[in-house]
């Protein structure tokens, strides 16, 4: 997982800005892209942001093949017209539903090029230890960078489907109950059912940056 937060632990603005990030600092996740199969955001971020998802900001040395996108995305709300539709022919790119997204619109989406996974009952949410099963069996996406938001980023560790996480400090103070923070969802009751780290690594960079490497205490990092 990796995620740029301020001070305070926010990942966007109330209004859902999240240019939070130096270009220094994209241009380390543009490096971290070009080591993994798949990069995996929710529909969130996808309609606030309208991201790309590519590698822009360096040159990946093993391979130029762009890492598949993967959107979790429960009712197929992905918009026809957005960045990710619209590259969908050039770059690989999955999304993953529930019984719940319609018919036709998924139709619509195989005809720009994007590919399916039904995982998940109507009315609930992706089933994601099911997708990132058929993601290794059925795609042969083995290493995902998870680039948020905040609710995927609850899903994620709720489920322990973790091994590392890397965040960036920005020196901001963001503020404000509504805006949104590196981990959403319900969160955990108590502490000693929270989700163990282990800091593996700390760089300061010259802007005040500070990026941080955790390891998930409770997995084996092979
Ligand atoms: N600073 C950063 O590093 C960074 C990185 C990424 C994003 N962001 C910011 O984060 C904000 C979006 O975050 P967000 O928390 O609102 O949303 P999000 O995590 O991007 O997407 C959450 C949505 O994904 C869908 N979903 C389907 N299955 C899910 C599951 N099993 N678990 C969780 N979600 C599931 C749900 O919508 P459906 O029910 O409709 O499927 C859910 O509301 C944006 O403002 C973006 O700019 C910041």
């Amino acid at each position: 997982m990796n995620a740029a937060i301020s001070v305070d632990g926010k990942i966007s603005t109330r209004k859902g800005d999240s240019r939070i990030s130096s270009y220094l600092d994209i241009k380390r996740v543009h490096k971290l892209r070009c080591n993994v199969d798949g990069i995996l955001v929710g529909i969130s971020t996808v309609i606030k942001d309208d991201p790309l998802l590519n590698i822009r900001f360096t040159e990946c040395m093993s391979t130029n093949k762009n890492p598949v996108r993967i959107v979790i995305d429960s009712k197929a709300r992905i918009p026809m017209e957005s960045n990710i539709v619209k590259t969908a022919k050039d770059i690989e790119t999955i999304i993953a539903v529930t019984k719940s997204a319609p018919k036709n619109k998924l139709d619509e989406l195989r005809e720009k090029n994007l590919k399916i996974i039904i995982s998940g009952e109507h009315g609930k949410k992706v089933n994601l230890i099911d997708v990132f099963k058929q993601l290794e069996s059925k795609f042969e996406i083995k290493k995902i960078l998870v680039e948020g938001g905040g609710e995927i980023n609850w899903s994620i560790v709720k489920n322990n489907l973790f091994d590392e996480l890397i965040i960036t400090i920005s020196p901001l103070v963001i503020g404000g109950r509504k805006s949104i923070t590196l981990i959403e969802g319900k969160g955990f009751d108590k502490i000693k059912e929270c989700a163990k780290l282990e800091l593996s690594k700390i760089f300061k960079k010259n802007n005040g940056e500070i990026v941080i490497y955790y390891k998930n205490a409770t997995k084996t990092i092979l």
